[in-house]
């Protein structure tokens, strides 16, 4: 009977064994004690009870009950690795980010791909997001730039994140996903979602891997340059192995046999030599240009037209390596929005506002208070006031714990003082509502300018497959949103739909 080649991850076992060969070592329990005997834990006797005493079974029962960490809220079922980032083009006019300083630097860099909705265990195939993070190590420090693989999001006001979130996944009495009536009527009463739920229903709604997809910043950030002139941004991730993306049947099929799909194909690529790698570009934006401009550029439901705002090279990222434990090198690396480096700043993007405080939060409950003490997330240097805490590992020496101080501690740093803007801020503190503002037009770029004629049928049909398990008066209200984008795009999702029963229920 012929048999299957085994892939380079399935033989990972077989490749340690060969390399260590020659190697003799004997157990230890975690505090490095030699073990007599790891089968068999103490009795009295054959049959009697085990003593309390067995401290080397204690060791492994009390660490084994603590294996698992919570799992990110969302972002939970992902990949990693690590390689590089290399400039390739000066924009040092635009930012003194030390990260962009000279053509041919490098930088080491964690990447973590994810999907947003499903938990650790879910298939890599299905139709979502895909997260896309970056940790650069720079000589200032962690710079976060975390992700996704569309442009746009959803929501635009970081207070609807939570419930968004919470409509892609399990309804909470069932316990079940996806629930299309919590989906859609959520989708369809914030019409902002518009734009990236055609993204999610199009051929780029399942990539074929994590190789195949590109990577946006998605929110707007702002550059200070050495004289202390600031400027709107956005960056742009472009792979350079191609866009693939897996159909609805197949993404299901492999979905069937092989959850991990995604993460196998990184792992195997890497390790066989086969890096991937993306090209790195960032899209200006004048203060002066945002005043005027006819979209608001501080909201992620909207890209900046690259007519007007092209991409502009600056370097690319190879990865290289693969972590050499996934746990201590992936679940616990920690990527937050608020690590910024001296010439890159946040901007008024009312998502990343809120999302500036978020993932610190999560990982001081997720990773715990010194999270940034672990090898992972760790940067080349600290000197801070900081101390103590669950699990220090780094007490920074007998350098004085308080400031202002007579004994050498750290001061403030002046080029950081020199980079940092002053933004002129007026205005009444108040509530607006920001999910009415045209979220329609760019759609119809999109639909009409962006996608070809056997790319728009394959999303009505996407969109109708969804559409079709939730009740009739959720597919009208969300048929009213598709057909602002164009009048053809609701009518053929209405057509489609027929060719199923529906069922309706007074809302
Ligand atoms: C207000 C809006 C948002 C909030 C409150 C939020 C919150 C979170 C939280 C709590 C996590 C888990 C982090 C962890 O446990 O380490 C996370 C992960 C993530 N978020 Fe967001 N998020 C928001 C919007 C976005 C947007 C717009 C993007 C993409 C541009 C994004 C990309 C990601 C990615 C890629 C991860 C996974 C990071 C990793 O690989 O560890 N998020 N987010």
């Amino acid at each position: 009977m012929a048999t299957t080649p085994r892939d380079t991850a399935a033989n990972q076992l077989l490749e340690y064994s060969r390399k260590h060969e020659d190697e003799e070592k004997t157990m230890t329990t975690s505090f490095g004690t030699p073990i007599p005997d790891k089968n068999a834990s103490l009795t009295v006797g054959y049959h009697g009870p085990i003593l309390l005493q067995d401290w080397i079974l204690l060791d492994e029962l009390s660490h084994f009950s603590r294996e698992r960490i919570p799992e990110r809220v969302v972002h939970a079922k992902g990949a990693g690795a690590f390689g590089y980032f290399e400039v390739t083009h000066d924009i040092t006019h635009y930012t003194a980010a030390t990260v962009f300083s000279e053509i041919g630097k490098k930088t080491p860099i964690a990447v973590r791909f994810s999907q947003v909705a499903g938990e650790l265990g879910y298939p890599d195939t299905v139709r979502d997001l895909r997260g896309f993070a970056i940790k650069f190590y720079t000589e200032d420090g962690i710079w976060d730039l975390v992700g996704n693989n569309q442009p746009v999001f959803f929501v635009n006001d970081c207070i609807n994140f939570p419930s968004f979130i919470h409509v892609m996944k399990r309804n909470p009495k069932t316990h079940l996903r996806p629930d299309y009536d919590m989906f859609w009527d959520m989708i369809s009463l914030r019409p902002e979602t518009t734009h990236t739920a055609l993204i999610l229903f199009s051929d780029r709604g399942i990539p074929a891997s994590y190789r195949n997809m590109h990577g946006y910043g998605t929110n707007t950030f702002a550059f200070v340059n050495n004289h202390g002139k600031l400027v709107y941004c956005k960056f742009h991730y472009l792979t350079n192995q191609g866009i693939l993306n897996l159909s609805s049947e197949e993404a299901q099929k492999i979905a069937g046999v092989d959850t991990d799909y995604h993460t196998r194909d990184l792992y195997n690529a890497i390790e066989n030599g086969d890096y991937p790698s993306w090209n790195f570009y960032v899209q200006i934006m004048t203060p002066e240009q945002a005043a005027k401009s006819p979209y608001d550029p501080f909201d992620d439901s909207k890209v900046w037209l690259h007519a007007d705002y092209p991409l502009i090279p600056v370097g690319r990222f190879v990865l290289n390596k693969n972590p050499k434990n996934y746990f201590a090198e992936v679940e616990q690396i920690g990527f937050d929005v608020a690590h910024l480096i001296p010439g890159i700043e946040p901007s008024p993007d009312r998502m990343l506002q809120g999302r500036l405080f978020n993932y610190g939060d999560t990982h001081r409950y997720r990773l715990g208070v010194n999270s940034l003490q672990l090898p992972v997330n760790s940067p080349f240097k600290v000197h801070s006031y900081t101390r103590d805490g669950r699990s220090t590992i780094n007490s920074q020496g007998g350098t004085p714990n308080y400031h202002p101080n007579s004994f050498k501690g750290p001061e403030n740093d002046r080029r950081a003082q020199a980079l940092s803007p002053s933004l002129p801020l007026s205005g009444v503190a108040k509530r607006i509502d920001n999910g009415n503002d045209d979220n329609f037009t760019q759609a119809r770029l999109l639909y009409q300018r962006v996608l070809k004629p056997d790319e728009r049928s394959r999303l009505i049909q996407n969109i109708a497959s969804w559409l079709k398990p939730t009740n009739s008066v959720l597919q009208d209200r969300a048929i009213v949103n598709f057909s602002k984008v164009d009048e053809s795009l609701g009518q053929q999702i209405r057509e489609e739909l027929n060719s199923y029963v529906t069922h309706h229920v007074d809302l």
